[in-house]
């Protein structure tokens, strides 16, 4: 998913990284064994398997006011989340589908135990040669993106009062980010093997870029905060419905039909999935609206993070900026659609129209308000002067593409 050109290329840097990486060389992996009847006597490493901490239950009212600490405010929130769970249960599962009644990639691949395999997949490359490089590298950052997937639950399991204990709790939570994973895990490998079969791509490069960002992370910023986690999650549905429902607009529009109902498919699960987290963040929205504005202004503040935005290829270290560039140009994921997608959560959440809020919340809610208007301005100045992106990147400089603009049939 690309980013907005709004954002500078120090966005695109990970200032963790080089201590993550000092931190692990010097530190030696312990955990610390409490209750492991296999593990070794004296053994160096030792397996702790530890209870979850007692949600608290406090009597205390809910205060929105900047003297309580971050502390406190975690401790309110986990408590809002636990307190959710029938309606979780109720409300947010239904939207998860069965497995049966998913598509799987293999419904849109040649089937290789065909007898047709090989005509098929000449089709296949037939339609695809007619869809320009720089489409194909927006379809392919996107596959890239998709492919990051282990990330996404890696980051979801540090929102407190929602992560996956066990790594099979059954809380409503967890269950979602499994069943959640799971769904997702569909959009990557379909979109790998269709763009394998190709002929286009430089798969190497690509399995490369994507063994890079998974091993990079992202920063996010949610800080193991739920509120924040689930309007960035909000933000970043929102976002692939979009780019994946653009993509498809303009595989049909290059005469691929079946890319165009592959991305569509993808776009259809993504909507879903922001419905989830839409509506999730509604609910809290109703029980501690003070907090969720205050969370909402926090992340607009910090600015939505792209989860590719660690990418690099290992020998282009500005690939993901290219990339956004190249997919601002396509018209795949522009900064008109970082607005557009802010004004809509806003609208959704009825932010403008919430009444009784606490002084502080009051100013979250004017400030976030009027965002819109603010990037909608930056936007007509940027367009005012706008000389051609491409001059910053273009498709063939890519690794990921393969004999640029000449398809292999
Ligand atoms: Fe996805
Ligand atoms: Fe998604």
């Amino acid at each position: 998913m690309p980013m907005p050109h709004h954002l500078s290329s120090k966005d695109f840097q990970c200032p963790n990284l080089q201590l993550l990486r000092s931190t692990r060389a010097a530190s030696r992996i312990r955990m610390e064994a409490t209750a492991a009847p296999t593990a070794p006597r004296n053994s160096t490493l030792e397996i702790s398997i530890k209870k979850p901490e007692p949600v608290f239950v406090s009597s205390r009212p809910r205060q929105s006011s900047n003297l309580r600490d971050p502390e406190t405010t975690m401790r309110d929130r986990v408590e809002v989340i636990d307190s959710m769970s029938d309606w979780a249960v109720k409300s947010l599962l239904p939207l998860l589908k069965p497995v049966e009644k998913c598509w799987q990639p293999q419904d849109f691949l040649p089937d290789s135990s065909s007898p047709t395999f090989y005509d098929e997949v000449l089709e296949l490359q037939k339609r695809v040669s007619s869809l320009p490089d720089d489409h194909l590298v927006c379809l392919i950052g996107d596959m890239i993106t998709e492919e990051a997937l282990p990330t996404y639950q890696t980051m979801f399991n540090t929102f407190k009062g929602v992560r996956d204990e066990s790594g099979c709790s059954d809380t409503p939570w967890a269950v979602w980010i499994r069943a959640w994973t799971a769904e997702e895990n569909r959009h990557g490998e379909l979109l790998n093997k269709y763009l394998y079969l190709s002929g286009r791509v430089n798969m190497k490069m690509v399995e490369r870029t994507t063994q890079y960002l998974i091993g990079s992370g992202m920063e996010p910023q949610i800080d193991n905060d739920p509120y924040n986690g689930f309007i960035y999650t909000s933000f970043q549905e929102r976002a692939t419905f979009i780019s994946h429902g653009n993509t498809a607009r303009h595989a049909k529009e290059y005469g691929d039909l079946k890319l165009a109902t592959v991305c569509g498919i993808i776009a259809s699960d993504e909507k879903r999935h922001e419905i989830a987290y839409t509506r999730i963040v509604g609910r809290l929205f109703e029980i501690d609206p003070n907090g969720v504005m205050l969370a909402f202004q926090e992340m607009m503040k910090k600015k939505i993070t792209m989860p590719a935005h660690l990418m690099t290829d290992g020998e282009n270290t500005n690939l993901f900026r290219d990339y956004a560039v190249i997919a601002q140009d396509c018209k795949v994921y522009t900064s008109k659609d970082y607005t557009d997608i802010m004004e809509h959560l806003i609208q959704t959440w009825k932010v403008e129209s919430l009444t009784g809020l606490s002084s502080e919340a009051q100013q979250a809610q004017d400030y976030v308000c009027g965002l819109v208007q603010r990037f909608r301005k930056l936007e007509q100045r940027a367009q005012k002067k706008a000389k051609p992106l491409h001059s910053a990147a273009s498709a063939s400089q890519f690794s990921w593409i393969l004999n640029s603009g000449k398809p292999t049939i």
